[in-house]
């Protein structure tokens, strides 16, 4: 399977990708919390954030195909507007709460802590492709041998395990974390890995416009889907690059 990765701003060459050839936009851009990318991207103040925002949406979906879909990742700060901006677009599917699982510091004292990041999940419309078997939870041997009563017995769901909730536990990815690259907003690879496979079919074609270090290119590369990506910072694309040659060496010592 493929990746192609432009070092480009997304917003000057979206138009490289064609209409209707998308299955999946999964988008992790800069929140507008002054983040150092290295460059300026999160350093904008909230109105000109938000129409950029709605700017690089705006030329997103029509990338997608009619059984296409988009997760958004943001922050409660932001999500009502962008939320409300997509649903003029799109159908939204699910809200979904990232807890980050991030020990309480004690710092905030004027308001409870924030540990959770957003994903808005939105569909192109009511035909969008989704394979909930790619990404059910198996049951423990605990809970299935508790689940004797005859309404469990024999369910076909029982075995394939359960629909992942809308609230996804998975810690961030520490400084000493084995796939801790060195950017400062890395996505665990787990939580990307669950849209591509419920979200892409095998060999459809995942946009992600705003790569970073490349953990969407490593989900799809890791299911068979392709990968078109762009990082507009062209050191993290170099580190894209040797994630992905790590990657591909790693299944060649494994195969
Ligand atoms: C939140 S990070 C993405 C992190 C990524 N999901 C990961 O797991 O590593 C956002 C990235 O978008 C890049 N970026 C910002 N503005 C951009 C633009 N207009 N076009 C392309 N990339 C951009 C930033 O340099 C940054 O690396």
């Amino acid at each position: 399977m493929n990746y192609t990765l432009f070092n480009e701003d997304f917003l000057d060459g979206v138009d490289r990708i064609d209409d209707d050839s998308v299955d999946l936009v999964i988008a992790d851009p800069p929140y507008g919390l002054g983040k150092d990318f290295g460059n300026e991207s999160d350093m904008m103040h909230a109105q000109a954030f938000l129409k950029w925002t709605q700017a690089w949406i705006e030329a997103a979906v029509p990338k997608l195909k009619e059984t296409g879909s988009l997760y958004i990742f943001t922050t409660w700060r932001f999500s009502p507007e962008i939320f409300s901006f997509i649903k003029t677009r799109m159908m939204m599917v699910n809200e979904i709460i990232w807890d980050r699982k991030v020990p309480s510091m004690g710092g905030t004292t004027r308001r409870f802590s924030s540990v959770h990041d957003t994903i808005g999940f939105f569909a192109k419309s009511k035909k969008y492709y989704f394979d909930l078997d790619a990404v059910r939870i198996p049951y423990d041997c605990e809970t299935k041998k508790t689940r004797t009563r005859s309404i469990f017995v024999g369910k076909k769901w029982l075995e394939m395990g359960y629909n992942p909730k809308d609230v996804w536990r998975v810690a961030r990815l520490h400084r000493l974390h084995k796939e801790r690259e060195n950017h400062p907003t890395q996505k665990p690879v787990k939580i990307i890995e669950r849209m591509v496979k419920s979200s892409c079919p095998k060999n459809g074609i995942v946009l992600d416009p705003f790569a970073g270090s490349g953990t969407t290119i490593e989900a799809c590369l890791k299911h068979k889907r392709q990968c078109l990506a762009f990082e507009i910072n062209s050191d993290y694309c170099k580190l894209i690059r040797n994630r992905i040659e790590t990657l591909n060496s790693q299944a060649e010592l494994d195969f």
